[in-house]
This record gives structure tokens, C-alpha cells and sequence, in this order.
């Protein structure tokens, strides 16, 4: 047998092969070997075979390189093999009938979902959601909504004092003032943030909650508007036949002003605990921007009106999901929390 003339180029392609031994499979493997290595016409083994009949000079040069090449792919193919052999084992070793481990799955806190709601229900009246900072001035907690310091109102706020005039805000209300000294009319907010109170921990109390303030101011906003606006939101929050109940209250900074009730969603109005027999629920404070506000706050009075409401959504929360406790929202408790994953 004489060599083959490309004995040479055909080595170099041989030693190719070596790299694709790293990623074959059983079935390539056994088919590499076949290729190269087969006793009667592998690759190889015929170029070794043919190295008897060349000059001496010639067949030791191509004699060494292909026996190398031989050896590092025997040694290759041999590794490959027991890496699958392992895989094999490691197969062998898995319970196929194992029920999946449980997949923790992230959601929203039951109370950011009833605000993220309450604020998309506003959107379609117009609303833009805003935040302010919770660390205020009295100024601006107080003063510029028509509650003077020695106001019985401010008291009744019970305030976590930071320092000579700066407080940690006793509700959403400074964000108003802080939008109107900003922008001119037509304004239509949302402000959904924490607010804060030296109250005791208590079921129904927290020193820390969640309001959502709204204000509306543009040229002829009257009450009947603001009486539309949170009917429509009542009733796409609740249901569309809710009865809404509007009360003649107080508050500084609205004049007329009005706590909003709803009939009570547990009793249907017949009277029951949770709104001690009266068949109500107030879900917030509202009424009509005070001039004085507006004034404080550098919008003309004689030429624009508005609305205003603050509410409590752990409140509603709570009412909505008939959660006896406030502290429930404040534990993250998984327990508790995991019935809220949709
Ligand atoms: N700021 C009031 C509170 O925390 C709630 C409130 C009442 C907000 C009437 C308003 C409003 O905007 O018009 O008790």
C-alpha cells in the first residue's frame, strides 16, 4: 500500500476531530470512532498501515504525528465516554415522582392593591398621581390649609414633632398645597403616601398609615361636581349599587365640608358590628377647597373652585377583605399575606 498524497493534510484534518470529541454524544461518539479509528478502514488506521512502504526519513515524521494524534484522541474519546457514563448515574439518581418544590411567587401588599385601584379609578375621571415628601413643615401640614397651630384641629393630629417646626406629616393634605403653589388650574390629583400619628398600636389604630388625598380645582367646579365625582368612584370601587351617604362635617381647609359614607358591605345596611348598628362605614373626609387655601397657596379664589378628599385605604382594605386587625398589615406575616397572591 502506498501513501495517500495528502497524508499530511489529512493528519491536520484528523486532528480536528480531537475538539469535537469534548461535545459528542454516545451516538457521535461511537460513529468518531468508527471514522478514524476503525480497524479496517478508519482514517488513521489506514494512514498508519501505508507508513511501511515510504522512505524511512518520511515515515518516521508522519509515523510520530500520527500516532500522536491516535493517542490524544483514544485518551479523548475515553474521558468523553465516562463524563456520559456519569450523567447517566446522575439521571438514575432523581426522583421523577418528587413533587416540585413551591415557587415563591412576589405580589403586590393587599393595601398597595387597593390604592394602585383606587388611584386607576381616578385616572378615568382625569387624576394624575402625584406623591409629596413625608417629612413636612407646620407650615405646610398645617398653616397653608387654614389649620393655625393653636387650631383645636392640629392638636387633634397628634404630631410627631423632628424639630422646631419640622414634623413628620399627620396626613396627605401638604401635597395639595404643595401642587397649587406649583401649578395654575385646571389641576386634578391623586396622592396616595403614608402619613403619621402618635397613636398606640392598637386593632384599629396605627402610628403609621396610608391616606390617598384628591384635589380638583378648575373654573366652575361646584359641589355637584364633586358629589358626581365620588359617586362615580364609590360606585366603580364597590359596586355600581352602593348607596352613597354624604354628612355634613368640618374640617378647616373645605367649606361646606362632608364625610362620605357607604352602606356598610357586611350587613347591607341593616346594622351589625362592624358599623356598630348604624348600617354606615365613613370612607373619607371631602368637601369644597376653602378660599383661604387657594389664597395661601397663590390661586385666585373669585375665579377657581375645587374639591378636595382624603381617605383611609387600610381602612378600606380592612372592610373590603373583612380583616379584624390593622396590625395584620403591619406584620408581614406570610401567612397572612400569601391569601392576597393573585
Ligand atoms: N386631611 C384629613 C385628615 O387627615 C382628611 C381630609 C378631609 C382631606 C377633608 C381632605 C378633605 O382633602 O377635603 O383627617
Amino acid at each position: 500500500m502506498t501513501t495517500p498524497p495528502h497524508a499530511q493534510e489529512e493528519l491536520d484534518l484528523i486532528a480536528q476531530t480531537v475538539d469535537r470529541v469534548s461535545t459528542a454524544d454516545a451516538a457521535v461518539l461511537a460513529e468518531l470512532r468508527t471514522e478514524v479509528l476503525g480497524r479496517k478502514a478508519g482514517k488513521l488506521t489506514l494512514i498508519l498501515r501505508s507508513l511501511g512502504s515510504l522512505p524511512p526519513e518520511q515515515r518516521r515524521l508522519l509515523g510520530a504525528r500520527a500516532n500522536q494524534i491516535k493517542q490524544a484522541l483514544e485518551t479523548a474519546i475515553a474521558e468523553r465516554e465516562r463524563v456520559l457514563q456519569d450523567d447517566t448515574r446522575r439521571t438514575v439518581d432523581v426522583d421523577g415522582t418528587m413533587p416540585a418544590r413551591h415557587a415563591w411567587r412576589g405580589a403586590r401588599h393587599p393595601v398597595l392593591a387597593v390604592v394602585d385601584e383606587i388611584c386607576e379609578i381616578f385616572k378615568e375621571l382625569g387624576f394624575t398621581r402625584v406623591s409629596g415628601p413625608e417629612a413636612e413643615t407646620e407650615d405646610y401640614n398645617f398653616t397653608k390649609l387654614n389649620m393655625p397651630l393653636d387650631h383645636p384641629a392640629a392638636d387633634e393630629h397628634d404630631t410627631f414633632y423632628l424639630g422646631p417646626g419640622a414634623l413628620l406629616r399627620t396626613h396627605t393634605s401638604p401635597v395639595q398645597a404643595r401642587v397649587m403653589e406649583q401649578y395654575q388650574p385646571p389641576i386634578r390629583i391623586v396622592v396616595p403616601g403614608r402619613v403619621y400619628r402618635r397613636d398606640a398600636f392598637d386593632p384599629s389604630h396605627s402610628p403609621v398609615f396610608e391616606q390617598i388625598e384628591g384635589l380638583a380645582v378648575d373654573e366652575g367646579i361646584s359641589f355637584v361636581d364633586f358629589k358626581a365625582g365620588i359617586d362615580y368612584f364609590v360606585k366603580r370601587f364597590f359596586s355600581p349599587d352602593t348607596v352613597v351617604r354624604f354628612r355634613p362635617s368640618f374640617f378647616p381647609f373645605t367649606e361646606p365640608s362632608a364625610e362620605v359614607d357607604v352602606q356598610c358591605q357586611m350587613c347591607k345596611g341593616s346594622g351589625c358590628a362592624t358599623c356598630k348598628q348604624t348600617g354606615y362605614l365613613e370612607i373619607m373626609g371631602a368637601g369644597m377647597v376653602h378660599p383661604a387655601v387657594f389664597e395661601n397657596c397663590g390661586i385666585d379664589p373669585e375665579r377657581y373652585t375645587g374639591y378636595a378628599f382624603g381617605m383611609g385605604p387600610d381602612r378600606i382594605t380592612m372592610l373590603r377583605h373583612g380583616i379584624p386587625d390593622i396590625r395584620l398589615l403591619f406584620e408581614n406575616d406570610m401567612r397572612f399575606l400569601s391569601q392576597f397572591v393573585s
